[in-house]
């Protein structure tokens, strides 16, 4: 039965599309309206035509704003909300200097509590409504996120980092368990409600052989689960695992050794990748991360994403915040295509959409369940208003079609042009985050 209706201008993508213009990719309703039952899509459509089923059912009308799934982000740290626009490092000492510092905060519940109810309210603001997050190394941090998106209806995917060499030693396997805490939280909460787990290696650095081989027993012991990590992100990186695995051909080929990668295997970055991990990437169907704003921000490099798309490696779009500069998708996407005009690459308004629903709920294996839609779809919905500020709103007077207007809501846009976001077909909040004066002390 219907028991809430949403109008506005609907867009849903059907498949990838193949370039600028190719309007066979989407469907578009001007006066479209989304039926919406038990929290799930019922139909969508033109309004004329569904209102009348509707039953009586109130409708939130959403005149001249867009309306399309919520926005999906396939790498996002949930410990690194403090450590965000961190000034002037580049990989390796970024970590050590910042991120290993707060991350080690994450040990204590009521920190991980509060943050995780910052972290999701700011994805909400921001209308993404799933995430792939990492935790920190403390079961607490991921049970809590877990907890905390279980409550609000959203579909989270993530997992404990897992770590046992080369950072503080509070972040480190010394008396503690981070596989059998993986197990645990697996245990508890992978496929409870709409949560999933990600077995989460940080990345070949800080772990051992033994650990990593660890991590891919567990992706065998349990059927279904995700495995996130950092691939090919910076030169000196790569140089560390060059020299802490010897005996491997490439960074790439630890992962594929020690059985990681697959169709589920989401690997941040992949920078700088050479002919052989390309091809271990696109035989195993794993995925390579974009994340534009942490690789231009951390200095990391240009992702090459014609190069990956060419040889059929599977392509992911993410914030990557703390190292990322943005909560906001739109903004991503708009750094994504500043990223990849400095490669003579282009990403159209649609590919750019596409990504951020369709397209990264299809490398999840999700697309069933989220990013489009197709009735059947959790109701995860992002109402979005290009005129949101002066400048876009100035911008639009000159807009003649739907991909110029996507494409300006991706360059100016961000939170602001978030005009709702609903979970699971409720509404969420408004007034989220609110700003609060700083404490005294901060200059
Ligand atoms: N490599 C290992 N850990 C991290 C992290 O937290 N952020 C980024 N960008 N790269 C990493
Ligand atoms: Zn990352």
């Amino acid at each position: 039965m219907t028991d809430r209706v949403i109008s506005g201008r609907v867009l849903t993508f059907r498949r990838a599309p193949t370039g600028a213009g190719d309007a066979g990719s989407y469907d578009y309703f001007p006066d479209g309206a989304v039926l919406i039952g038990g929290g799930k899509v019922e139909a969508v459509g033109r309004a004329e035509s569904l209102l009348p089923r509707a039953g009586g059912a109130p409708v939130d009308r959403y005149a001249g704003k867009l309306i399309l799934p919520g926005f999906i982000d396939t790498h996002i740290h949930f410990p690194q909300t403090q450590v965000i626009a961190s000034y002037g490092a580049q990989l390796l000492e970024w970590l050590e200097k910042y991120t290993f510092v707060e991350e080690q905060k994450y040990a204590d519940r009521d920190h991980a509590a509060r943050n995780a109810e910052f972290f999701l309210d700011e994805l909400a603001r921001c209308g993404t409504t799933t995430a792939c997050c990492y935790g920190s190394v403390h079961a607490e941090s991921v049970d809590s996120l877990f907890a905390a998106a279980e409550r609000r209806g959203a579909g989270m995917i993530a997992g404990v980092a897992i770590m046992d060499r080369n950072g503080p030693p509070a972040l480190l396997d010394v008396g503690r368990d981070s596989v059998a805490a993986s197990r645990d939280l697996i245990r508890r909460w992978h496929g409870a409600g709409r949560q999933r787990y990600a077995v989460t290696p940080r990345f070949a650095i800080t772990s051992s052989d033994a650990q990593l081989a660890a991590c891919g027993a567990l992706l065998r012991e349990f059927p279904g689960l995700y495995m996130q990590t950092h691939l090919d992100e910076n030169h000196d990186e790569i140089a560390a695992v060059r020299r802490l695995f010897p005996g491997d051909p490439s960074y790439g080929a630890v992962y594929a050794r020690t059985g990681l990668l697959g169709p589920r295997a989401l690997l941040g970055h992949c920078i700088h990748l050479d002919d052989s991990e390309i091809a271990l990437l696109r035989d195993t169907q794993s995925v390579a991360v974009f994340c534009p704003t942490s690789n231009l921000f951390i200095g990391s490099g240009l992702f090459d994403y014609s190069r990956l798309a060419a040889h059929g490696v599977r392509i992911a779009l993410a914030t990557d915040v703390g190292g990322g500069t943005s909560y906001s998708m739109l903004q991503t996407a708009a750094e994504a295509y500043k990223a990849m005009q400095l490669r003579g690459q282009t990403l159209s308004a649609l590919a750019a959409f596409d990504l951020m629903t369709r397209g990264n709920a299809t490398v999840l294996g999700l697309e069933g369940e989220i990013g489009t839609l197709a009735a059947g779809s959790y109701a995860d919905v992002v109402v979005l208003d290009a005129c949101a500020t002066p400048a876009m709103a100035h911008r639009m007077e000159t807009v003649r079609d739907l991909e110029e207007e996507l494409f300006v809501l991706m360059t100016l846009g961000d939170d602001r042009a978030v005009k709702q976001t609903y979970v699971k077909g409720r509404a969420v909040p408004r007034g989220l985050n609110p700003r609060r004066d700083p404490p005294p002390s901060t200059p």
